[in-house]
């Protein structure tokens, strides 16, 4: 891939030369194909299109000094898919179809993956859709599941470089008891107004407090939240959040380092407490937290009081993207090697 600029990707879609698809027909998931198309031919009364029976996931491929490819807890997202799945009454996909499909994605695009001197990776896309028709709002009968790549650089403007959020209060991403757990493209439709909102004002991205008592942070449109201090990792519980895969194993990271790990509602306040903060994802990695800015309240919350990324997440940074690279060991299983 000569005129690739690896390291100069930013988070976008490029073409690749193959998608995998596999179809859910008279109840069962059929064989998985190769497809070099990047368009679907679906019914204009598909359920995916009225009544958002839609589901994606996010996962990244990346390419070792020791050449090698290796996909970071592709069971894990197999498994949310799976909740996402039950949470809009679509057809759970079994977890080796999912891996398979991921492997054979890769392995069909491995031209496309960036090299390791870049820091760049693979960003793989599945999505499972309701295709079947529908008018009245009920599941469809019928469903594709499939998967995209596209090489990416980073999410967050600088990688890792601090940048600045702000606290969206006219809008909420999802209710307690609705849809942010799972991952629905819904949740994302009910972030656009923000994020722009956001992007409008000069921040990286809106922040969602709990949508009942607007007390408590939540997360950000595109990741989820940690704070530190005292050497205590401390990340949002709500009912209302996206499980992060890449926050569950920065949690286990910091018990690695011997750090404590709380998992509690945080009251907005508490911001003004944080050592150090970062919004963590997987097309995010961990973005460091400048500052959050509460504009309704004129409050900010400066948390990198120096500009630069505090040193504990450094060290978690650094520790996930070795182990994502294969630089250090992969202690906990969470690596697939794609052969
Ligand atoms: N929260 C939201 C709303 C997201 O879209 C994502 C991205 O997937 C995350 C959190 C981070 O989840 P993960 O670490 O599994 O990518
Ligand atoms: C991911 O981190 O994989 C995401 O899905 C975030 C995103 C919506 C781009």
């Amino acid at each position: 891939m000569e005129n690739i600029n690896w390291s100069e990707l930013s988070f976008g879609y490029m073409k690749t030369d193959y998608n995998v698809r596999c179809y859910f027909r008279n109840g069962e998931w059929g064989k998985l194909e190769l497809s070099s198309e990047e368009t679907l031919n679906i019914h204009m009364a598909a359920t995916c299109l009225h009544y958002g029976q839609e589901a994606f996931e996010g996962l990244k491929a990346f390419r070792g000094k020791d050449g090698k490819i290796r996909v970071f807890r592709p069971e894990a997202n197999a498994e949310r898919l799976q909740s996402t799945c039950d949470g809009i009454l679509m057809p759970p996909l079994p977890t080796e179809k999912f891996i398979e499909a991921v492997n054979m994605v890769v392995k069909a695009n491995e031209r496309f993956i960036p090299p390791y001197e870049s820091g760049a990776s693979l960003y793989i896309r599945p999505l499972l859709i309701g295709t079947g028709a529908q008018v009245g709002v009920r599941p469809a009968n019928e469903y594709l599941f499939m998967i995209f790549v596209t090489p990416v650089g980073p999410y967050f403007k600088g990688g890792f470089s601090t940048n600045p959020y702000v606290i969206i209060r006219q809008y909420d991403r999802s209710a307690p008891l609705g849809t942010g757990t799972y991952k629905v493209g819904g949740n994302y439709a009910a972030s656009l107004k923000a994020n722009k909102l956001a992007h409008d004002l000069g921040y990286s991205c809106e922040f969602y407090l709990d949508a009942k008592e607007k007390k408590y942070i939540d997360e950000c449109g595109a990741a989820n939240f940690f704070g530190i201090k005292n050497n205590t990792y401390i990340t949002p519980k709500s009912s209302s959040i996206l499980p992060s895969i890449t926050n569950r194993s920065l949690m286990q990271l910091a018990e690695d380092m011997g750090m404590k790990v709380e998992r509690r509602p945080i009251p907005e306040e508490e911001l003004a407490t944080f050592e150090e903060a970062g919004a963590c994802g997987t097309a995010a990695v961990i973005s460091p937290i400048e500052r959050i800015d509460d504009l309704e309240n004129k409050k900010s919350y400066v948390i990198a009081k120096d500009g630069k990324p505090g040193p504990i997440s450094e060290k978690l940074y650094n520790k996930l993207r070795a182990i994502q690279y294969g630089d250090e060991p992969d202690t906990h299983n969470w690596v697939t090697i794609i052969e």
